[in-house]
């Protein structure tokens, strides 16, 4: 039935579709090459993993059952937060329900009215859309542009009880990252508070999987460091970890999205424990991965292609208007292959771009597949 609401998000849908903006979610089936996961290491199907949930209900049962300030918080939970600590080597740190989440709650609940909140422009939605937060004070530097963020720094830094710099290590539409060590810099002369988003980094960066800060050797230089489970880690969820016993005490007392949110289910934690494990047994599949990305790039590059350089398993693959990848992506999947076509307003107006995530499933004839497909679409 028609009535004002409903014909007022018609307008807006149809205004989309004339765009080829569009969204829909569509069930992934008769996916024969996967390029569009972010179970980086493939553990998803690893049958450890696997093993490890099903022991987990078992157990536990399937669900949680209740939010953690209940009863939802089990000895799996606590084995896989006490495990993720000694990975990262933070003091104190939470689980949550999602990345989501975790970015959320730490937006909406550690800044306060006198503080300032410096990000890159390109930050990832689930830390954008906390910004508009009612008293939020922010601004955006250009993506990984120090020198931008250091003139903000500069300009800012006695206004303010506390400045918080929020960075991704590894951009998930770009594939590229920040100069760590250079952040780390500024954070000592400036004194700001760090949070690193590492979602997209975990398992695939340090040398036991740990990210690119420790990678960078600057892991003690973040206050708040965020890691997910959907993504390596091959279940779902997010954790973030800090030296600061008061920031998780906080959360906890305040945070609703923690709160007030039936908990990970045990099977989740469960498998999020196996894939660590895993995650540390995979660095020389992690290596391979960096350098099949680093070697494809190249190619992109020398076939004329207009990529990002670097070796991050994330590779996009910019054409600029979204109906070419949209086409491009369509004859993608009549032969199997799964691609994201990503456009505004995840990404900026005339950077529309096939996004491709490597996997240690993938290998350098898969690559030539998709390359050749991408090349007889006529859309170049
Ligand atoms: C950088 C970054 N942070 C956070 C998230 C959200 O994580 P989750 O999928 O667990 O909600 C994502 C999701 O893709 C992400 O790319």
């Amino acid at each position: 039935m028609k009535n004002n609401l409903t014909i007022r998000l018609q307008k807006t849908l149809d205004q989309r579709k004339q765009n080829d903006l569009f969204r829909s979610i569509n069930p992934s089936q008769g996916i024969r090459l996967n390029l569009s996961s972010n179970d980086y290491l493939n553990l998803r199907t690893h049958p450890e993993v696997i093993r490890a949930s099903q022991i987990a209900a078992e157990i536990y049962g399937t669900g949680s059952g209740a939010s953690p300030l209940l009863t939802g918080f089990g000895p799996l939970h606590q084995q896989l937060l006490k495990s993720l600590q000694r990975w990262i080597g933070k003091n104190s740190g939470l689980l949550f329900n999602s990345g989501f989440m975790a970015n959320q709650a730490l937006i909406h609940h550690l800044p306060g009215p006198k503080d300032l909140i410096l990000t890159d422009r390109l930050i990832h939605h689930s830390l954008a859309q906390a910004l508009g937060h009612k008293d939020r004070l922010f601004h955006r530097f250009q993506h990984n542009d120090l020198d931008h963020l250091e003139s903000l720094l500069e300009k800012n830094k006695k206004d303010f009880d506390t400045v918080f710099v929020i960075t991704e290590s590894l951009y998930s539409m770009e594939g590229d990252s920040p100069d760590l060590v250079r952040l780390a810099e500024l954070k000592k002369r400036y004194g700001f508070f760090w949070i690193l988003d590492e979602a997209h980094a975990l398992g695939v960066y340090g040398p036991n999987g740990e990210g690119l800060a420790k990678e960078t050797g600057v892991l003690e230089h973040v206050d708040i460091f965020i890691g997910t489970l959907g993504k390596t880690l091959a279940s779902m969820g997010a954790f973030i970890m800090t030296d600061s016993r008061e920031v998780t005490d906080y959360l906890t007392n305040f945070a609703g999205e923690l709160i007030y949110s039936t908990f990970i289910p045990p099977t989740v934690a469960g498998a999020a424990l196996a894939a660590l494990d895993q995650v540390q047994a995979s660095r020389q599949s992690a290596e391979d991965l960096r350098l099949l990305s680093k070697n494809f790039r190249n190619q992109l590059s020398e076939t004329g292609h207009k990529t990002i350089a670097g070796d991050s398993p994330i590779i996009p693959v910019i054409l600029e208007e979204p109906d070419q990848v949209l086409k491009i992506q369509e004859q993608l999947l009549e032969v199997g292959i799964a691609v994201a076509a990503v456009r505004p307003p995840t990404v900026p107006q005339g950077a529309s771009r096939l996004r491709l995530s490597l996997h240690t499933g993938v290998d350098a004839t898969n690559l030539d597949e998709f390359l050749d497909v991408v090349n007889q679409c006529g859309v170049l």
